[in-house]
C-alpha cells in the first residue's frame, strides 16, 4: 500500500461569513498571528510526509498561488538590506521538494465536486483532504500525521473526528459506527449536517480525511444532496458499503476558523504560544482581565 503523498486542499470557498474581509481576499489567506490559514494547512501536510500539495481554486484565489510562489522581488530587496532572517521566512515557507499544483473549480458545487476536480493528479493513490479553516493545535503531533499512522496500519480510508456538542451536529457530517479500540471507530454509516433528531450521534468529521482513490468512483456518480451540493460525505456514505472506513478521534484542539469566534479564539491560543509575541501578549492580557474584572466589580457595586 503507497503512503499518503498527496494532500488536496478544497479553497474555492467564498468565505461569506468573513464579508467585507474576504471582499478581495480569499478566507484561506486570513492570518492567525502572522501566518495565513492555508500555510499552516500546508505545513501539516508535509510534516505527515506529503509533498504534493493539489489546490482546488476558484475565482480571486490568485493571492494563495502567489503565496506559495517565490516573490523575486521581495527576495532580492530583503537579500539587498541584508535582512537574513526575513528572508529565510521568505524562502521557508514550503520546503523544495514540495510541489504545488492548482486546479480550477470552475462552478462552486460543493466540497465532493472541488475533491472530484483533483482527480487527474491524485491518479489513483489514496490521498489525504485538508480544510483550511479547521486549524487543529496540537502538543504532541499534528492531526494529519496521527492519521497517516492509522492509515499506515489499517490501509483504509479514515475521517478526523472530534465529539461536538449535540446542538452543532447539523454543522457537520457524523458518523456512525462501532468502537474498534479507544479512539478508533469502524464507521457503518454517515450523513451530512443532520437535524438534532435524525443525527446517529455526535460524532463529527472535522476537516482531515485519508481516502481511497475509490472515492472517486463514488464522486463521480454522487448527487446534489444537503444544501444543494454535491457533498464528500455522501459519496463517502457510498464508498463504506464496499470497504471499510474508520474515523479517528484525533488529540489536538481544533478551531473553527470559518467562525468569527472561532477565529478569534485561534488568534488568542496561537499568540499565546508564539515564540516572539507570547510572553508580552500572555502579560497583556491579564492586564486587561484585571482590567475588565474591576468594571465588573464596580458595575455590580453602583447596581
Ligand atoms: C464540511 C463537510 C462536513 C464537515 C465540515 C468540517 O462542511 O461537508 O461534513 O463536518 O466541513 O468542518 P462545511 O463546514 O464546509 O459546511
Amino acid at each position: 500500500m503507497k503512503s499518503i503523498k498527496k494532500a488536496v486542499f478544497p479553497v474555492a470557498g467564498m468565505g461569506t461569513r468573513f464579508l467585507p474581509a474576504t471582499k478581495a481576499n480569499p478566507k484561506e489567506m486570513l492570518p492567525v498571528v502572522d501566518k495565513p490559514l492555508i500555510q499552516y494547512a500546508a505545513e501539516e501536510a508535509v510534516a505527515a510526509g506529503v509533498d504534493t500539495l493539489i489546490f482546488v481554486t476558484g475565482r480571486n484565489k490568485r493571492s494563495i498561488e502567489d503565496h506559495f510562489d517565490t516573490a523575486y522581488e521581495m527576495e532580492r530587496e530583503l537579500e539587498a538590506k541584508g535582512k537574513k532572517e526575513m528572508l529565510e521566512v521568505l524562502r521557508g515557507i514550503l520546503p523544495k521538494h514540495v510541489n504545488c499544483v492548482f486546479i480550477r473549480q470552475s462552478e462552486a458545487l460543493g466540497l465532493g465536486h472541488a475533491v472530484l476536480c483533483a482527480k487527474p493528479v491524485v491518479n489513483g493513490d489514496p490521498f489525504a483532504v485538508i480544510l483550511a479553516d479547521d486549524l487543529i493545535n496540537f502538543s504532541a503531533k499534528p492531526c494529519l500525521s496521527q492519521m497517516v499512522d492509522v492509515f499506515n496500519y489499517q490501509h483504509c480510508s479514515i475521517l478526523g473526528t472530534q465529539t461536538v456538542d449535540k446542538k452543532h451536529v447539523s454543522s457537520y457530517g457524523i458518523v456512525d459506527g462501532t468502537e474498534v479500540k479507544p479512539g478508533l471507530m469502524e464507521v457503518s454509516g454517515i450523513v451530512e449536517k443532520p437535524d438534532i433528531k435524525d443525527a446517529p450521534s455526535t460524532t463529527a468529521v472535522v476537516g482531515r480525511y485519508i481516502l481511497m482513490p475509490q472515492i472517486f468512483e463514488k464522486l463521480e456518480t454522487t448527487k446534489r444532496g444537503a444544501g444543494g451540493e454535491i457533498q464528500l460525505t455522501d459519496a463517502i456514505a457510498q464508498l463504506l458499503q464496499e470497504q471499510r472506513v474508520l474515523s479517528y478521534t484525533f488529540e489536538g484542539k481544533r478551531f473553527d476558523c470559518g467562525s468569527k469566534l472561532g477565529y478569534l479564539k485561534a488568534q488568542v491560543e496561537f499568540a499565546l504560544e508564539h515564540e516572539e509575541v507570547g510572553s508580552k501578549f500572555r502579560e497583556y492580557l491579564e492586564e486587561l482581565t484585571a482590567v475588565e474584572k474591576k468594571k465588573v466589580v464596580n458595575m455590580r457595586k453602583k447596581t
